[in-house]
């Protein structure tokens, strides 16, 4: 994360930008709230919110309230009319400030967290989603318990030698598992760049 005198910048943001639009303009509703989990610089709202179909409405949000500032700043800056004011969501918190939105994107968190964050997510995607509604995730993730590159290997070990409860997750032994409790199906599994993964779930009918 780099700062500028004005607010923080999250030069992966710039790299992964692209590919990320390209899936959700695919996968999003045209219309409706789509909630960003995790927002943190905010980068990703000012980018892709203006190149999304204009009755979407962003609505960014972090579990840190000193995020706020500069995700908003960012929207200003590219004169976003369609991100609103960013919210402090923690998804670990009893009650989440949004009652229902028509999708959730989540980039970058759930191994920067502990797994009870990835248990909260879905949990709280499932309570505010309609049926079929995308949840998409982006991250680094294992394969089959195996991590895809030597550069993940390394960066897990890192994550975890900061906080022993964070680390890359397996998408196939961990997440998907947890999502199908949780109410949803995975749908599309897509490469992004620096060995990353875009994951896009949907919201199943309630049982
Ligand atoms: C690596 S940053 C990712 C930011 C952005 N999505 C991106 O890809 O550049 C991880 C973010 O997760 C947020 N975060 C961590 N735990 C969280 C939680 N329990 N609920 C919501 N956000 C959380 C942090 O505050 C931080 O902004």
């Amino acid at each position: 994360m780099q700062t500028d005198t004005a607010r923080r910048h999250a030069p992966a943001t710039q790299r992964n930008r692209e590919p990320i639009l390209t899936v959700l303009q695919r996968v999003l509703p045209a219309e409706g709230l789509l909630l960003e989990i995790a927002s943190g610089t905010g980068e990703h709202a000012a980018f892709m919110a203006p190149r999304l179909s204009p009755g979407l409405m962003w609505q960014p949000s972090d579990a840190r309230a000193d995020a706020l500032s500069d995700i908003d700043g960012h929207a200003r800056a590219e004169n976003c009319s369609r991100v609103l004011p960013a919210i402090v969501l923690d998804v670990c918190g009893v009650a989440w400030p949004i009652g229902a939105a028509a999708a959730i994107f989540c980039c970058n968190m759930i191994h920067i967290a502990p797994w009870a964050a990835a248990e909260s997510l879905f949990a709280g995607a499932a309570r505010v989603l309609p049926r079929a509604a995308p949840l998409i995730l982006y991250g680094p993730f294992k394969r089959h318990g195996a991590h895809t590159a030597p550069s993940n290997q390394a960066f897990d070990a890192g994550l975890q030698a900061q906080d022993s409860r964070w680390g890359v997750r397996c998408l196939d032994t961990q997440v998907v598992p947890l999502a199908e409790r949780s109410g949803f199906a995975l749908d599309e599994v897509a490469a992004m760049p620096a060995n990353n993964l875009i994951a896009i779930f949907h919201r199943r009918a309630p049982v």
